[in-house]
């Protein structure tokens, strides 16, 4: 169907303004690209030192995950759009982060836009993916493990709670595994890292 198409294109251009560049370039901050992981993303905007930008980009990159799958949620049964439709924009929006159009195919990692999607997907698992998250992270201190992590249990708990009552939706459950997958292909170096011993700690600052 030509608007699922058009919805899905719409959701990858969203997704392509890596707010990590675009937030950091407005703040005066150096390219996030240029320091700490060289990942454009709200982890490694924190190793810039401001707060403040790595907070706005998290929000702004889970926004862009959120929004086209609401859009799609809202406007979408007029056009005859569903629940694909709506795992089709969430999946373009976090392909958009990952590979941007507007920044030479070179994007993040996807883990606050994830969020948004899932959050547009479904709040109380969004929930349940962040408290795991926060676990993780409140005992390890690494954001990377805590994200891969959190990214392996979401579709877990989706199957779990959903798939028992049977109100699982197919298309979802695709999106979400193939965004998990992907998440943890782009986390290869971190897990080369946290095997070595030689990942950074949240917080910590690199130049
Ligand atoms: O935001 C992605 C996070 O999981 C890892 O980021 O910069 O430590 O590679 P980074």
């Amino acid at each position: 169907n030509l608007m699922s198409v058009l919805a899905a294109l719409a959701a990858y251009l969203i997704g392509s303004l890596s707010f990590a560049v675009i937030v950091s370039r407005a703040m005066g901050l150096s390219d996030p690209r240029t320091y700490g992981s060289g990942n454009p993303g709200a982890t490694n905007v924190l190793r810039s030192g401001s707060k403040p930008a790595a907070i706005v980009t998290l929000l702004l990159d889970a926004a862009k995950g959120w929004l086209p799958v609401m859009l799609v949620k809202w406007f979408g049964p007029a056009w005859g759009l569903g629940e694909g439709t709506q795992a089709l924009a969430g999946l373009a929006a976090f392909l958009g982060h990952l590979y941007p159009v507007f920044f030479g195919f070179t994007g993040g990692k996807g883990v606050a836009t994830a969020v948004g999607v899932l959050i547009a997907f479904e709040p109380l698992l969004a929930l349940a993916a962040l408290l795991t998250f926060a676990i993780i992270v409140a005992f390890f201190r690494y954001v990377s493990l805590a994200s891969i992590v959190a990214a392996v249990f979401a579709p877990a708990y989706y199957l779990l709670v959903d798939g028992v009552a049977w109100q699982a939706s197919g298309a979802k459950t695709l999106a979400m595994v193939a965004m998990g997958l992907l998440l943890i292909w782009r986390h290869r170096e971190n897990i080369q890292r946290l095997l070595a011993g030689t990942e950074s700690k949240l917080g910590a600052r690199k130049k």
